[in-house]
């Protein structure tokens, strides 16, 4: 199915007009079908570098309140390894989850929505609070109010008709260190490693209950036989948590610091952490996986639609 464009200037256009940025064409949103349970984003591949946004950067720490100020002319320090801005792209992670989503549409009957940021991660990273995002930058607190109203709208059609799960598209290039695909539930690595979480801590947590009622323990979502790990593990990827490697330390025992991340903003605001039946899942793919998303899509999406046939069933 041709996917319908909100964007209505072309990125050349719209680099070109900074003076009347027509916002909408920061954010892409390719709607689902009706009765779809599930919304892709992919935050962090956006490519356009508007000249009218200066570049994030690090922000001034507060050693006394822990916290940083965003403003470019804050008046506090500037310590290094704190308020850091992470500025790379998750190059391709959009082209993986439009590969997915196609998938998931053929497999399950149902399109997914897919929400794409366009601004380029030095510009906006939609996946944090608004002043680090945004850096107070008028334009591109715009763009992030659009893409995560977007989200919102989608989200209030999904909440209408019952448990859904939106998926966030990631990337990561430090590959050396681990060379893995990364679920995040917003588990910490030190709880994974620990063999210590609930479900309370979890943007799983509604699926959780759900899954309780059928028998299903936790331990066994995350990481076990009901596993998304194990659907993904099963189409051939090194995946963490999964059967095979159920805690980020496990990848110590081949040479590797076992690198993970648990999941991000987008992963803790919409998810069911603090309330309602839409659970969030980051993903963190190696860029080889990115590079051939045409191949590798098709794969993930098949994992994926098994699992959301089995956990986010049609009425
Ligand atoms: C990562 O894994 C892929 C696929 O197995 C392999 O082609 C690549 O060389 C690996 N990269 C590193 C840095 O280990
Ligand atoms: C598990 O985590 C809880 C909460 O942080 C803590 O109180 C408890 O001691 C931990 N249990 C073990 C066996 O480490």
């Amino acid at each position: 199915m041709r996917p319908l464009i909100l964007a209505l200037f072309l990125p050349a256009l719209a680099v070109g007009c900074s003076s009347r940025e027509n916002y909408l064409s920061f954010v892409d949103y390719f709607p689902g079908s009706p009765d779809t349970k599930v919304i892709l984003t992919a935050p962090h591949d956006g490519w356009i570098r508007l000249e009218s946004i200066p570049d994030r950067r690090q922000g001034c720490y507060d050693s006394s309140t822990n916290a940083c100020d965003w403003r470019h002319d804050c008046s506090g320090v500037h310590v290094e390894g704190k308020c850091n801005a992470v500025t790379n792209s998750d190059l391709h992670s959009s082209v993986l989850a439009k590969e997915m989503r196609k998938t998931i549409s053929e497999l399950t009957g149902e399109t997914p929505h897919l929400v794409v940021s366009r601004l380029h991660r030095s510009k906006l990273d939609p996946n944090r609070f608004m002043d680090d995002a945004a850096q107070y930058n008028s334009v591109a607190e715009r763009a992030y109010k659009t893409f995560h109203g977007i989200i919102k709208r989608v989200h209030n059609i999904l909440a209408a008709k019952g448990p859904a799960v939106h998926f966030d598209i990631h990337g990561y290039v430090t590959h050396a260190a681990d060379n893995w695909t990364e679920i995040g539930y917003n588990i910490r690595t030190e709880r994974l490693n620990a063999n210590n979480f609930t479900a309370e801590e979890s943007s799983l947590r509604a699926l959780a209950a759900r899954a309780e009622t059928r028998g299903i323990d936790f331990d066994s979502l995350v990481r076990g036989e009901d596993s998304l790990g194990r659907l993904i593990q099963e189409e051939e990827f090194r995946v963490v948590p999964s059967p095979e490697y159920p805690r980020p330390d496990v990848g110590k025992e081949e040479g590797r610091p076992g690198k993970y991340f648990r999941g991000g903003y987008i992963t803790r605001k919409w998810g069911s952490l603090e309330k309602g039946e839409i659970d969030a899942v980051q993903i963190e793919f190696p860029q080889w996986v990115r590079d051939r998303s045409d191949y590798y899509g098709p794969k993930l999406g098949r994992a994926m639609a098994t699992w959301i046939q089995k956990f986010y069933p049609d009425d």
